[in-house]
């Protein structure tokens, strides 16, 4: 999508946008030849201005048809006109309508800036491997003109633009299928935030094995597909920021569960079983793209679990880079073996003072929240406060779950000092509780299971049913809340 900036309503344009709070369109004025009659019409369609309302209508202004939609804003809180921004645009991305002008009207700078954050975010699509879809279901609207040049250049579009930007790369990410995206190509993919300015550290299997990581090794080699450790490291605060943010990411290209088999249907969806490690690159790309005063660094860790002659069977022990001993009772519990060494090396590397991790790590969790909150864990709950507050205010909810002690001796091993699963019983939790025991005493810890959240079957306000994009909104409202002034 092109977004333009013109205080001239162009000429080719053959659509305009409003945006309406719920105070209503008595008092709205309305630029169009047929203001009165567009009112009437959607009076008597019965439109408010509430959130989620789209009118649509036809009217002829100079001489021309142009299709006029009006979006509530509701009450109009960021969050409300973000959501109307891409209530808009869903109307018309396939409508026909190919030039859409955004009348600012009624909005402020920083509303005008959301309004947009919205439409960006909603236009979003992942249609390249369609190379026979119907007409009908194809993207017409390719440009977007705000009939306000001055928004172009405003910080509050700025940073948002780069927000969505970052969103857009977990989202492809995600997206894209396990032949596509494997650990390599993901680094790959990722390399254009170098020219943002961040720094690369990638290690590979002789690099982790020196370090002692069995337990993320022990995941990958039943792959033909080589491991990645991939640290991308932002600092915009000139050194003041001592030590980084850690983010950490599960990556798991492709979870086929092992030899611990994953049933054959619904198989396919665990190509987004990275969408941990996509949301930190998605995040490192918004941060650095919008220069954000803080120092923060991501880890991937990218493996795929694949069965085969050399991949590792139920009852092996494996030592993580910690030193720690892990039975392996059940091989499709990997993403806490590959999450514990990159969250043990990220700590001894960046000696960080706050870690979140984020991870599709369990089917439990979409048994306890559904598609509606990810979950959160942590061993600080002033921590888990600040997530849940980011969490309401950028659109990536977030519900907190305990842990704790009785919790945590479930997954005592007889033979090993830990096993990588518990009974049935709080599987979400017990995984968390695996975590745990990799994070270094005095380090405030948070994570985050995402697995009900990086995939949507229906389209929500701001997405396109798929990839989602989850966690850079989120993680981008806690940096900017706790990070920078
Ligand atoms: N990647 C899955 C978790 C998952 C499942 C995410 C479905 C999204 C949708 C994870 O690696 C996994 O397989 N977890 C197991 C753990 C179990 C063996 C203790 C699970 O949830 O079944
Ligand atoms: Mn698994
Ligand atoms: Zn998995």
């Amino acid at each position: 999508m092109n977004f333009n900036f013109a205080n001239e309503r162009p000429a080719d344009a053959d659509a305009i946008i409003f945006a309406i709070s719920n105070d209503g369109l008595t008092n709205f004025e309305l630029s169009l030849e047929q203001a009165d009659t567009v009112k009437s019409a959607a009076k008597a369609a019965r439109f408010e201005g509430k959130l989620g309302e789209v009118f649509e209508t036809f009217v002829t202004e100079k001489t021309k048809v142009l299709r006029v939609i009006l979006t509530g804003l509701g009450k109009g809180k960021t969050l409300d006109i973000e959501s109307a921004g891409g209530s808009a645009i869903a109307k018309i991305l396939t409508s026909g309508t190919k030039h859409a002008i955004i009348d600012p009207s009624g909005l402020d700078e920083e509303d005008l800036a959301y309004l947009l954050f919205g439409a960006k975010l909603r236009s979003w699509r992942h249609d390249k491997y369609r190379t026979t879809m119907p007409e009908k279901q194809k993207v017409t609207l390719d440009t977007i003109t705000v009939a306000d040049q001055h928004i172009a250049t405003a910080k509050a579009w700025q940073d948002l633009s780069a927000v969505a930007d970052g969103v857009a790369l977990t989202r492809e990410l995600v997206a894209e299928p396990a032949n596509a995206i494997y650990p390599e190509s993901f680094v790959a993919r990722c390399e254009e935030l170098k020219a943002l300015g961040v720094e690369f550290t990638v290690l590979g299997w002789d690099e982790m094995e020196k370090l002692g990581m069995g337990a993320l090794l022990g995941v990958s080699q039943g792959s033909a597909r080589p491991p990645r450790l991939l640290a991308m490291r932002w600092d915009g605060t000139n050194s003041a920021q001592k030590t980084p943010l850690a983010l950490v990411g599960k990556g798991v290209t492709f979870d086929t569960g092992g030899i611990s088999l994953k049933p054959g249907a619904g198989m396919e969806e665990m190509k987004w079983d990275m969408g941990g490690a996509g949301a930190v690159a998605g995040t490192m790309k918004a941060l650095a793209g919008r220069k954000a005063k803080v120092h923060v660094v991501g880890v991937c860790g990218l493996v795929e679990n694949m069965p085969d002659g050399k991949a590792q069977r139920p009852g092996d022990v494996v030592t993580s880079m910690n030193g720690q001993t892990i039975e392996v009772i059940n091989t499709d519990a990997e993403g806490r073996l590959v999450l514990c060494d990159a969250m043990h090396w990220t700590q001894e590397t960046f000696k960080p003072d706050v870690l979140i991790d984020l991870a599709t790590l369990t089917g439990a969790m979409i048994i306890s929240l559904g598609n509606e909150y990810a979950g959160c864990f942590s061993n600080d709950d002033d921590l888990a406060e600040d997530l849940i507050d980011a969490g309401k205010d950028s659109g990536d909810p977030v519900w907190q779950l305990p842990i704790g002690p009785a919790y945590d001796k479930l997954i005592n091993s007889p033979i090993a000092d830990m096993k990588n699963v518990g009974p049935r019983g709080a599987g979400s939790i017990t995984a968390a509780q695996f975590l745990k025991r990799f994070v270094k005493d005095g380090v405030k810890w948070a994570h985050l299971d995402i697995a009900g959240m990086v995939w949507a079957d229906k389209p929500g306000p701001v997405w396109e049913k798929g990839a989602t994009g989850y966690g850079v909104r989120l993680l981008n409202q806690y940096v900017a809340d706790h990070f920078e002034d």
